[in-house]
């Protein structure tokens, strides 16, 4: 073997072995070396071009050309290898920046409104159907419109009946949580003038203990009309349409005689439950007449009637159940149901 066979095969080894490895490298680092181990200076492929010039002009350009070979097909792997590494690293960008967009199969678990806030929403289209418009009033008032405007002075022994909560603020006994919806009936009365056809929601408050029937925090709706020629039959016949649109058909109310000081006369209205008995809703009555003048409206020209009752006791009828505790339990097993 001459030597410059010699040297041609040594480089094809060299070559071959920085080839595996280029294929193998998992940095760019090592790409580099593996291709300066066989193409740099001091290298095989140095010595092997060095060795070339010794040759006579047609071996030293079939030499030449075997080495050009080996360079080119070795750059053509350092190049493959650096692409195949970019790839890479790309790849990993990639999965690293990835969002999870991927759509959720188990059923989302739906809220739902409260029990009360069902009953309440029914009544107010009830109401609304019946040419109604609904209003809101504050929960904390003043004497003056929870008692004084009602009918109800200092005096009266009416005013002991509610069990009001005070606030702490002003005159004592002169704040309180509103133990009734009937304020909204001289807010209103205030703001508007007749005709007046309206309904007021929201919450009340009572110190009661809790207990079956009872709850301190409660709602109730309240409801005024003020027009000319208003009688009491135009009272039972609108309580009697809103529960047969609110129960359906087969529940029946009643009126029996009452007394409240801002209602004359005044009356409390019963449904009739499934097993026949009675169940106390709430009190209605004309407007007195001297509610009408608190408010600046002549009771000569303008009558009109009012009803209150409670929105949980309702619910509590409607969807039969047995504690209206169990409105304020906070169960989502219990309130899942409705
Ligand atoms: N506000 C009364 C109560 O809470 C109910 C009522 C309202 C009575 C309107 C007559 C007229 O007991």
């Amino acid at each position: 073997m001459t030597q410059t066979e010699e040297m041609l095969s040594e480089l094809a080894l060299a070559a071959a072995a920085a080839e595996g490895r280029l294929a193998a490298a998992d940095s760019l680092e090592a790409v580099t070396a593996a291709e300066r181990e066989v193409l740099g200076r001091r290298s095989v492929m140095a010595e092997a071009k060095k060795s070339l010039g010794g040759l006579d002009p047609d071996r030293r350009r079939d030499a030449g050309r075997a080495v050009n070979q080996v360079r080119e097909r070795l750059e053509a792997a350092a190049g493959r290898a650096r692409a195949r590494l970019a790839e890479a690293a790309r790849a990993a960008r990639y999965e690293s920046e990835r969002l999870d967009l991927t759509e959720r199969l188990n059923p989302i678990r739906r809220g739902r409104l409260h029990l009360v806030t069902q009953a309440r929403d029914r009544l107010e289209d009830v109401f609304v159907g019946m040419g109604f418009t609904v209003v809101e009033g504050p929960e904390v008032e003043t004497a003056w419109y929870n008692f004084e405007a009602l009918n109800i002075p200092e005096w009266h022994p009416a005013r002991g009946e509610f069990d009001t909560i005070f606030v702490n603020l002003g005159q004592p006994e002169e704040v309180m949580l509103r133990s009734h919806t009937s304020p909204v009936q001289i807010r209103t009365m205030e703001a508007r003038r007749p005709p007046i056809y309206v309904v007021a929601p929201g919450r009340t408050f009572r110190a009661d203990t809790a207990d079956a029937t009872h709850l301190p925090a409660f709602s109730q709706i309240e409801g005024l009309v003020v027009d000319r020629g208003i009688t009491m039959g135009d009272l039972a016949g609108t309580i009697d349409e809103f529960v047969k649109a609110f129960f359906g058909g087969e529940v029946k109310s009643r009126l029996r005689p009452s007394y409240f000081p801002f209602t004359e006369p005044s009356a409390e209205f019963d449904i009739s439950r499934p097993d026949g008995s009675w169940l106390e809703l709430g009190g209605c009555g004309m407007v007195h007449p001297q509610v009408l003048s608190n408010c600046g409206i002549d009771p000569e020209e303008w009558q009109g009637f009012a009803f209150g009752f409670g929105i949980d006791r309702l619910a509590v009828m409607r969807y039969g159940l047995d504690d209206i505790r169990e409105l304020v339990n906070n169960d989502v097993r219990f309130l899942r149901q409705f």
